[in-house]
């Protein structure tokens, strides 16, 4: 059956791209940092807290094994096939075109969106930064069509809009800037959060801490669906393969490492936000929970560098997610599953320029039209299910391809594979039901593309 040919793996392996070779382990490391600390834990702590109370301590941590253990199977992949297209090269390899092709589609969902989403949280910690230093940015041009601020109807959000243009001609120009400007900014956000846990512990108070679990267990498990969030991004780094050195040492160390670092973080950070202020009060600081539990300790100039720290946290988030993005579609364009243009690589800036810029321009769009709350949970459940579809990959190759060569082994398999998409599974079912049919209905729109188009297209069927 032509839906469920599969790509030769000697033949992955030895794919020449073009790509210039530029990063190693710890740019790896920067890079899945840069994705990972953005809107989840600046922002969407705040709606956690709500929901789980000081628990969200636990949320973080069932989030974090998820993605652990997807990252395991990650690993492995990326140092067995390392090329570009992560999750949708390797199901190309191990379950057949159709899948590979649905799982980059998929991926759409959570790289593409998420950039978009992060753009309008980036516009409003912006926007608060500039109104603090008395710049006022006319109303209509603050948030999405229809908004009401301040008695206002707002008809575009310009700030989201223009980051992400500027973060697109960053991309486009070319990998080695790109990854300077991206380790500045890594090395800044992470130390803001170390600022944040060095000041605010001083202020907890342990009898803030009980109840522990308000809304017991289903609190601490909708919260986990919804912060999953915070640790999207490690799987970019895999995305990166055909421009890293030593990719099959240095993409399994990048994706673990910028993930243990994340998860250690995260755990102690919702514990001393909900230790210092009382969890029912985040209600009131919705948009800045971080910076607001200092600001209601008194350190106002902190909380004033968190602020900054977050929008350059924020900034790199959607750096490496549009990366990723384009370097997913360039893959699944070389396989003629999507046309040409998406593969073209500019001879100047040895980037995929038109490629970069047609995906930058859409989710810039989106970022200044769409009010993307919602659209997190499609963020989630698109990662989740390829998460849930690279752990069953790696089950099935270490069957049908038991000799190759896998520079690193995820451990105890299957059992761990099987907790992967155990742990995945169960966060989905925990998201809202409106997010599963949104789901359901871009995948169809995706299977109807598959079998007008790329079916036919495909470089496997000529
Ligand atoms: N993990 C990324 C963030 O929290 C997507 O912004």
């Amino acid at each position: 059956m032509e839906m469920f040919r599969k790509k030769d793996i000697t033949g992955l392996i030895n794919t020449k791209s073009g790509l210039r070779k530029e990063l190693k382990t710890f740019d790896l490391t920067m890079l899945g940092i840069g994705a990972i600390i953005g809107t989840g834990i600046f922002v969407l702590t705040g709606t956690g807290a709500l929901t789980a109370g000081p628990g969200l301590m636990i949320s973080f941590i069932i989030a974090a094994l998820a993605c652990g253990f997807a990252a395991l199977c990650y690993a492995e992949f990326a140092s067995m096939v390392p090329v570009s297209g992560s999750a949708y090269t390797y199901s190309y390899a191990t379950l057949g075109e159709f899948i590979a092709f649905i799982i980059g589609w998929d991926l759409i969902l959570e790289y593409l969106l998420a950039v978009s989403t992060v753009s309008v949280g980036w516009s409003g910690y912006f926007q608060s930064l500039l109104n603090g230093l008395g710049i006022h940015i006319p109303t209509m041009l603050t948030g999405a069509p229809g908004t009401h601020v301040n008695g206002e109807t707002t008809i575009f959000n310009l700030p989201a809009f223009l980051v992400v243009i500027v973060i697109t001609t960053l991309l486009s120009i070319g990998i080695k800037e790109t990854k300077r400007v991206n380790n500045i900014m890594v090395i800044v956000k992470t130390a803001v959060v170390l600022l944040f846990i060095v000041v605010a512990i001083f202020y907890v108070k342990p009898d803030n801490w009980t109840p522990f679990m308000p809304y017991g267990f289903s609190g601490v498990f909708t919260a986990a669906a919804t912060v999953f969030f915070a640790f999207i991004g490690f799987d970019a780094v895999a995305s990166s393969a055909e421009e890293t050195i030593n990719p099959s040492k240095s993409l399994p160390r990048g994706i673990l490492i910028s993930l243990a670092i994340c998860t250690v973080l995260y755990v102690i950070v919702s514990g001393i936000m909900t230790g210092v202020v009382p969890f029912k009060q985040f209600t009131n600081y919705i948009d800045h929970p971080i910076s607001a539990v200092l600001k209601v300790s008194g350190q106002n100039w902190v909380s004033g560098i968190i602020d900054l720290g977050a929008i350059l946290g924020m900034t790199t988030v959607m750096l490496v997610m549009l990366y990723g993005q384009t370097r997913i579609m360039f893959a699944m364009s070389r396989d003629g599953l999507i046309p040409p243009i998406f593969s073209k690589i500019n001879n100047k800036f040895d980037t995929p320029f038109v490629a970069t810029w047609i995906f930058g321009f859409i989710a810039a769009i989106l970022g200044g039209l769409v009010p993307l709350d919602h659209l997190a949970e499609l963020v989630n459940i698109g990662t989740l299910s390829a998460f849930i579809l690279v752990s069953v990959s790696v089950i099935v190759l270490r069957k049908t391809q038991p000799n190759i060569k896998r520079a690193f082994k995820c451990p105890a398999v299957p059992l761990i594979p099987i907790l992967a998409i155990l742990f995945c599974g169960f966060l989905i079912l925990n998201l809202n039901p409106h997010t599963w049919w949104r789901f359901a209905i871009w995948l169809v729109i995706g299977v109807i593309i598959y079998f007008v188009y790329s079916q036919k297209k495909s470089k496997l069927s000529n």
